[in-house]
């Protein structure tokens, strides 16, 4: 009898490679012992796979019903409509008049340009940081009518859950976005999600309260965007592997040592992608990579070891999905993030966005590498961190987002954030279970310890780099 078992196995970023092993050289205290784990394994993907299975029949139930107002205006509530992503959804409803209108726009410190979109937009509700840029904005749209100027937290909660909206476009910075994305979702506000800071952070209880309330969560990211693109009509059971690309950022053929002389503005200087400051730092790092991961495992439901992630330097495949009969769906087009906007405001219709279709002869060839772990310590750190889970992720996300700009501010180099992010993750004690009390504890504790460790004062009161150009937006 052939007493072999052919096991898959998979290394730190997700390759996974057939092992055969041959039971004759095991004793049988062994043989039993490697069946045991092989079940257990075997077990484990099952569960998974029937949760991914009923998440998603979930989501397309949803999304079917949704799909009967089709045609129908819908009105979106925009937090974070100053940033780049922001600027990109309004250029969409700025296209498409007759599917789209504003029912609340929500930014932190740019009253100008809010004022210049409230004028142009007409929404009910605006929201700004504090009551000082409140008073500010009342002044500057004296003329606008039926509109009410809100601020701080309460505010975006009340943009979020504004009765009026259909749809919630999630695209504030960082940890901000968390607690008004998770207000939408209670209010059952279906959610454009671009924020991944929020699903980083707490994607359990995101993903989980969606379940819950039957909200549907809709990627606005590229990378999610085509994953979801390439799930959709595929029998979840079937899936073998998501593969995320990555450009590789401005960095990729710089040595380590190249990397100490960077500066911001060099960083914040990409040749292909126009963003805000914080994600384009968090490109140059590859952490941006890293919290992609954490944000597809919680959206998809996939155990990390599903998730691989591949070098592109051309960025014209977004994503990719890897099914058990070898075949492989990808999803390609031209970097434009209205793209993905789009899809994520009209799912599950596409709309006539007149974008250019990527030239392949012109582009010639598609070429991808393996990922160097060792120059990149940000996205190791963040598998880390997905690994370990509980609040750990929270505790990343937290140090990350302050060490970037103090990178931005000019008081760190740029390899000095992974180094932060990396001694404050190690002083840290994972909460198991964490509920949100304690998620929001260990981000405020982590914010705090990357403060002390790199000697900086908060970010969002010493950060002065301005606003950035709307661009094409997208992924790195
Ligand atoms: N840019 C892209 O192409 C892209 C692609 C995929 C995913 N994403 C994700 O989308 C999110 C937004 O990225 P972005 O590039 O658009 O960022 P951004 O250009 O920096 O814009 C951030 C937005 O959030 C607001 N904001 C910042 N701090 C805030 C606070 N404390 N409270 C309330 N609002 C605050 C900003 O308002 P003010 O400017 O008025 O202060 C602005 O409207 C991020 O999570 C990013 O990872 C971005």
């Amino acid at each position: 009898m052939r007493k072999t078992c052919s096991c898959i196995t998979r290394n730190c970023t997700g390759k996974s490679y057939k092992k055969t092993v041959n039971y004759h050289q095991f004793s049988s205290q062994q043989e039993s012992r490697h069946r045991e784990e092989n079940q257990r394994t075997n077990n484990c993907r099952l569960k998974t796979e029937r949760r991914a299975l009923n998440f998603f029949n979930r989501q397309f139930s949803i999304n079917n019903r949704q799909s009967t107002i089709d045609n129908q205006m819908k009105r979106l509530s925009i937090l974070g409509s100053t940033g780049s992503v922001g600027r990109n959804v309004l250029r969409v409803v700025d296209q498409f008049p007759e599917r789209f209108s504003v029912a609340a726009l929500a930014a932190g410190r740019n009253v100008g340009l809010l004022a210049e979109q409230v004028m142009r937009f007409t929404p009910e509700v605006a929201v700004v940081l504090n009551e000082d840029l409140a008073g500010q904005l009342k002044r500057m749209v004296m003329g606008a009518r039926r509109l009410e100027i809100l601020h701080g937290l309460d505010g975006y909660r009340a943009a979020a859950t504004l009765t009026s909206a259909d749809l919630v476009v999630s695209a504030m910075v960082g940890s901000a976005g968390l607690l008004p994305t998770m207000a939408a979702i209670e209010a059952g506000k279906s959610v454009a999600l671009a924020n991944k800071e929020s699903l980083v952070m707490a994607g359990e209880l995101v993903m989980g309260t969606a379940r819950k309330k039957g909200v549907s969560i809709i990627p606005v990211d590229s990378e999610h965007s085509a994953i979801f693109q390439c799930l959709a009509g595929h029998r979840r059971q079937d899936l073998e592997q998501i593969i995320l690309t990555a450009s590789g950022g401005p960095f990729l053929d710089k040595s380590t040592e190249d990397l100490d002389g960077i500066t911001p503005e060099t960083a914040l200087c990409h040749p292909t992608w126009k963003m805000g400051p914080k994600i384009t730092i968090d490109s140059a790092t590859l952490m941006n990579k890293g919290l992609e991961v954490i944000e597809a495992k919680w959206l998809f439901d996939l155990p990390l070891e599903l998730i691989q992630v591949m070098i592109h330097p051309e960025s014209v495949i977004h994503s990719m999905v890897v099914y058990r009969d070898g075949s492989v769906i990808a999803q390609l087009g031209l970097p434009d993030m209205r793209a993905p906007i789009a899809y994520a405001l009209s799912y599950p219709e596409r709309l006539p966005l007149g974008l250019p279709v990527p030239d392949f002869v012109d582009i010639g060839s598609l070429t991808f590498r393996e990922l160097d772990l060792a120059k990149f310590p940000c996205l190791a750190l963040a598998l880390e961190a997905c690994r370990i889970g509980e609040t750990m992720p929270a505790v990343l996300s937290a140090a990350n987002e302050v060490a970037v700009y103090a990178f931005l501010n000019h008081r760190i180099g740029l390899r000095r954030i992974g180094e932060a992010v990396q001694q404050v993750m190690s002083r840290h004690e994972p909460v198991s279970d964490p509920g949100l009390s304690d998620i929001l504890e260990a981000a405020a504790w982590a914010r705090r310890t990357a403060e002390e460790v790199a000697r900086l004062p908060s970010p969002p009161t010493v950060y002065s780099l301005g606003a950035s150009e709307p661009g094409n937006g997208g992924q790195v």
